[in-house]
């Protein structure tokens, strides 16, 4: 059996008798079934004699339909495609009752693929994008190991809130009606799986700091989960999270690591993709004619990945985004919905405003407020980049890209055991729940630091797709884990 992309591209099968199998698409004329094997977002022409396969076979050729052909591959007679087939031999593995399945070869909305999500793969935009989604989760792997990082397995359940956030899902074996409860009337955890209250995990960090501290450079590739309730077209509350860690590496190195990830992963999908990413771009463009003139983007899906990949990001930090957002058109013609001020987190729309209006490149914000950050950021000091006399800054850094917004948020970290403790006090973080990681600034501490890539938002932006629950298989999202 040969995939239909190697039957398409492979120029010493033509004239050969080779065997494919896929499903129809379309089937024209009573002689001309259109055949895709999810190889490619291209299709075999392959053409029956109809004096061969009977009316009542023929019938049986509708879309969706598993089919097995066999036949010569010759220069095709029509446009479009190299080669097609004279096939010789025809199977229908599975028939597909037209009048009952969903998928239709017409124009269907998102929204209706998103309550088809098993049967969404089949679709031209689903195969592309999850075509892509591999190629960029290999390339994630292939420029790490490049880098001379090793792929490190954080735990999935964990006793530890990384990001003190507070929007965890518990992990729990205790009957959730009648919970065994301690003296003081609460529920008695010690009595739960694990001897400790539980969850699912919401960052790998501070594990992969354990490791880059021992292996030097290590990353973690995995499912992360978040119990925000944010129905927002950029959230999952299970997404998949790439987190680097390195050793002796400052914030610079951070950047750069970072920087230098998004145009590998770019510069594969260019390479890799051009057929899914050609597909994409005439999908988005059609999509960009229903918009506003002034909500459309600049440029085509190809072209802007090139211009990311060409251009270096600009490197800004928060005390540039504030003044470069208070002096904006939107700010001055109130047409931001949140504020903006010193001590403020970034929004999306700000975000997407320094990117799109402003500087029309990636940015790289450093140097953000201490209070709106992680507990284990490097607090600045005078001469720092980032550092500012508005207040207390800490050496994080977001990589914010345009449609999106953040993208990568990462930092160096404090790796001096005084000052962190003192911020974890400061911020209410139990030192004693984290022993473990406090132990790495007692033996041996380094300078070190590193960041997490949300999967799903990096494909958003290769892909062009507007919505996460687009780009991972099953999405779980506030009030839906179907499928
Ligand atoms: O900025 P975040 O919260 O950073 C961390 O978790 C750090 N521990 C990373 C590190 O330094 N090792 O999340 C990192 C990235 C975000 O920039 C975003 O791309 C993605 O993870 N992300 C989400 N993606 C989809 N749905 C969500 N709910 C997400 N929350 C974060
Ligand atoms: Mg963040």
């Amino acid at each position: 059996m040969n995939s239909i992309k190697f039957a398409l591209d492979e120029e010493s099968l033509t004239n050969t008798t080779i065997t494919v199998a896929g499903w129809v698409r379309t089937f024209r004329n009573d002689r001309f079934i259109a055949l895709n094997d999810g190889s490619t977002i291209r299709n075999l022409q392959c053409v029956i004699d109809q004096q061969e396969v009977d009316a009542e076979t023929r019938a049986r050729f509708t879309t969706g339909a598993s089919v097995q052909c066999t036949g010569e591959l010759i220069p095709s007679q029509g446009g479009g495609q190299r080669v097609e087939m004279k096939v010789t031999a025809v199977e229908v593995l599975g028939d597909c009752p037209a009048d009952k399945y969903p998928i239709q070869p017409k124009k269907h909305s998102l929204e209706f693929l998103r309550e088809n999500a098993h049967l969404r793969f089949r679709t031209n935009t689903y195969s592309a994008v999850f075509r892509m989604r591999h190629q960029v989760s290999f390339g994630i792997h292939e420029y790490f190991d490049k880098e001379g990082y090793n792929y490190f397995h954080a735990p999935i359940i964990t006793a530890s809130d990384a990001e003190g956030a507070g929007e965890m899902f518990r992990v729990s074996t205790l009957d959730a009606k009648q919970p065994p409860l301690n003296e003081a009337g609460e529920v008695d955890f010690k009595e739960d799986f694990f001897g400790a209250e539980s969850h699912l995990t919401v960052s790998g960090q501070l594990q992969a700091e354990t490791a880059a501290l021992a292996l030097g450079k290590v990353y973690t590739f995995g499912p992360t989960f978040r119990a925000e309730n944010s129905n927002t077209t950029r959230h999952l509350a299970e997404f998949w999270m790439i987190e680097p860690e390195a050793a002796f590496m400052d914030l610079k190195g951070d950047m750069d690591l970072a920087e230098g990830l998004c145009k590998h992963l770019i510069a594969r999908v260019l390479n890799s993709s051009m057929d899914d990413l050609q597909f994409l771009d005439a999908r988005l463009a059609e999509e960009e004619k229903s918009k506003p003139q002034d909500q459309r983007s600049e440029m085509g899906l190809v072209d802007r990945l090139k211009f990311v990949l060409e251009n270096p990001f600009e490197r800004i930090t928060y005390d540039d985004a504030i003044n470069i957002l208070l002096r904006s058109k939107p700010y001055q013609k109130k047409k931001f919905q949140f504020p903006v001020e010193w001590g403020v987190d970034l929004q999306s729309e700000h975000e997407r405003y320094l990117v799109e209006k402003h500087f029309k490149k990636p940015v790289i914000v450093t140097g953000y407020p201490a209070k709106i950050k992680a507990f284990y950021m490097r607090t600045n000091a005078p001469g720092d980049f980032g550092y500012s006399d508005k207040g207390k800054t800490v050496a994080a850094m977001d990589v914010l890209f345009p449609g999106i917004g953040e993208i990568i948020g990462g930092s160096q970290r404090e790796e001096r055991l005084d000052v962190l403790e003192a911020r974890m006090d400061e911020m209410g973080v139990p030192k004693e729940e984290l022993w473990w990681y406090l132990d790495t600034r007692r033996f041996g501490t380094v300078p070190h630091a590193g960041f997490g890539l949300g999967l799903e938002r990096f494909v958003l932006f290769v892909t062009g797709m507007g919505n996460i629950r687009d780009v991972i298989p099953y999405p779980r999202t506030p009030g839906s884990a179907e499928f």
